[in-house]
């Protein structure tokens, strides 16, 4: 039987709707909206068409949105004085400095010159602290908090399920691994977080009831290591090709075909864990404005 498909542009949807709801409420109660700045450097077409994205999202939403596009040869200084100007703008409640940044600027340097309740990626090291210890006044980084909204509104139990997790990132992997052995809804499952190092890969992912693909190799995961009926998160954004029209040709970590007459519910690539980041973007960033106002 084929596996049902997670649609992230659908969870995105429905996530938008309560949200522009959350932002009529903040409107009402202080007469003001939620704002947030996207600092982009350069020209990576990637980062332009991601930004581009959370930009046109925001304005949707009806946030007060600046985009602030810098140069490549911006210095690190004048980034910091940048970010520093916003961290003490009272309009502005999230800051997100698109990654990846040019060689010359310390990336960390950066994050942690953010002010970490204006941080509504979550990348800070005081939120990623804070997430560690489950502290909800932290922001949780926007992939993992979207990979386990997708899980949650699957409808699929993860209290007591063998989750594993193939990746072990700081902005995927190892979150998400925290995040779901942690006490809680949609989560106090049993994690094994699994590498490039890890003796066998396949006989971790068999034993998966919750397979979190975050490893950036496509179709790694073949359809045999998939447990019958298991639930498979494919995190994977691959660049295979460019179609005729010059469109990217994506790809996931998994071969989606075969893999979903096997899973019992999976995500497509595109149109899976994609949408729900840019979504618990802007819910941290309603969620900052709700507790800068009051
Ligand atoms: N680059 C790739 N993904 C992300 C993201 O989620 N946030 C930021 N700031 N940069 C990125």
């Amino acid at each position: 039987m084929s596996a049902e498909i997670i649609s992230g542009t659908q969870m995105r949807a429905a996530i938008l709707e309560e949200l522009r709801g959350e932002v009529a409420a903040i409107k009402e109660k202080y007469g003001t909206v939620p704002g947030l700045v996207t600092i982009l450097v350069g020209e990576n077409p990637a980062s332009v068409s991601y930004v581009t994205l959370k930009v046109k999202t925001a304005l949707d939403l009806g946030f007060h949105e600046i985009q602030d596009n810098q140069p490549e040869d911006i210095t690190e200084d004048e980034l910091l004085a940048l970010i520093e100007k916003y961290n003490n703008d009272p309009s502005i409640h999230g800051i997100l400095v698109q990654l990846p940044l040019p060689k010359h600027i310390d990336e960390e340097k950066v994050i942690t010159a953010i002010d970490p309740d204006k941080d509504v990626d979550g990348f800070h090291p005081v939120n990623l602290g804070r997430m560690v210890i489950g502290d909800t006044k932290g922001f949780l980084p926007c992939t993992p908090a979207g990979i386990q909204e997708m899980i949650v509104r699957s409808g699929t139990e993860t209290s007591g399920a063998e989750v594993v997790v193939v990746g072990r990132s700081n902005i995927v992997g190892k979150p998400i691994s925290i995040m779901m052995g942690q006490k809680g809804v949609g989560a106090n499952s049993t994690v094994t977080m699994v590498h490039t190092r890890t003796k066998d890969l396949e006989a971790h992912c068999k034993r998966a009831d919750i397979l979190i693909v975050a490893a950036g190799v496509p179709n790694l995961v073949k359809p045999e290591w998939i447990k019958p009926g298991a639930t498979v998160i494919d995190v994977g954004v691959n660049r295979i090709g460019t179609a005729p029209s010059g469109k990217a040709l994506l790809s996931g970590d998994v071969e989606f075909d075969k893999a979903k007459e096997i899973a019992g519910k999976i995500t497509p690539v595109p149109g899976g864990v994609g949408p729900m980041t840019i979504a618990m973007l802007m819910k941290n960033t309603v969620a900052s404005a709700w507790r800068h106002l009051g």
